[in-house]
């Protein structure tokens, strides 16, 4: 299988084969997704709470992240490799450019990803200036629980479904060349993933976007407490 790469994903998009996406966060864990043909690997900050035992993703550290993204390129060889940037580590564009290099120069990501939308503009457009693929993330942002009062569905009204979408637009004018979009109403994520042209990635989104992500502790079931929803009834096992 040749390597993938953001211009075979875009074309997968284009071709309405669905991309599958799993969390990886080892070597061992990243060859079994490979043999299982995962398109990408992401190294979610989501390994603060299922590698680390804590409550949220925030006290995740950039050594952190940087330590799992190079375990998990050593079992990598054909699935792009994405890595998160970590809460408060890209809170100015400068930041973000030296958080990114790290994850690429000593992780060996291929691509970061980052929450938020409108705010994270310049940030993106920056990255993408310096030859730096990004993820956006748009919808649940997890770093920003706190201030979103829970981990619950974003979208429902309107007004922030009408944000939602300009986002999206913006974030893809900036340079992102892919969107995660978390627990959003599946009509909203559908109608997102056929207004811009780069791959929609979702989680507990509906099955209208380009391709699924999934924790792989969730979808194996061995995460502690209450596994989300979604989990079950997502394609993405049938798709691998
Ligand atoms: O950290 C993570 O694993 C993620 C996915 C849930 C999309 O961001």
């Amino acid at each position: 299988m040749p390597n993938k790469t953001v211009t075979s994903l875009k074309q997968m998009k284009q071709r309405g084969e669905k991309i599958a996406v799993l969390t990886a966060y080892d070597a061992s864990f990243a060859a079994l997704q490979e043999a299982a043909g995962v398109d990408v690997m992401l190294v979610g900050d989501s390994l603060g709470m299922v590698i680390q035992g804590r409550d949220s993703t925030l006290p995740v550290a950039v050594t952190e992240m940087v330590y799992h993204t190079r375990c998990v390129e050593r079992g990598r060889r054909e699935a792009l490799l994405v890595a998160d940037m970590p809460f408060m580590s890209y809170s100015s564009a400068n930041q973000a450019l030296e958080t990114a290099g790290r994850l690429m120069k000593d992780g060996g990501a291929q691509m970061v990803k980052l929450e938020g939308g409108a705010t994270q503009l310049e940030t993106v457009s920056q990255l993408t200036a310096n030859g730096i693929p990004v993820c956006a993330h748009l919808g649940l942002l997890p770093q920003s629980v706190h201030q979103l009062g829970g981990y619950r569905v974003q979208g429902r009204d309107e007004e922030s479904a009408r944000l939602m979408r300009e986002d999206a637009v913006a974030l893809e004018e900036a340079g992102a060349q892919m969107l995660v979009l978390e627990c959003v109403p599946a009509d909203l994520a559908e109608s997102i993933a056929k207004a811009i042209s780069i791959p929609v990635i979702g989680i507990g989104a509906g099955v209208g976007c380009d391709g699924q992500v999934l924790v792989v502790y969730d979808m194996l079931g061995i995460t502690p407490g209450a596994a989300p929803s979604f989990r079950k009834t997502t394609w993405i096992r049938q798709t691998l």
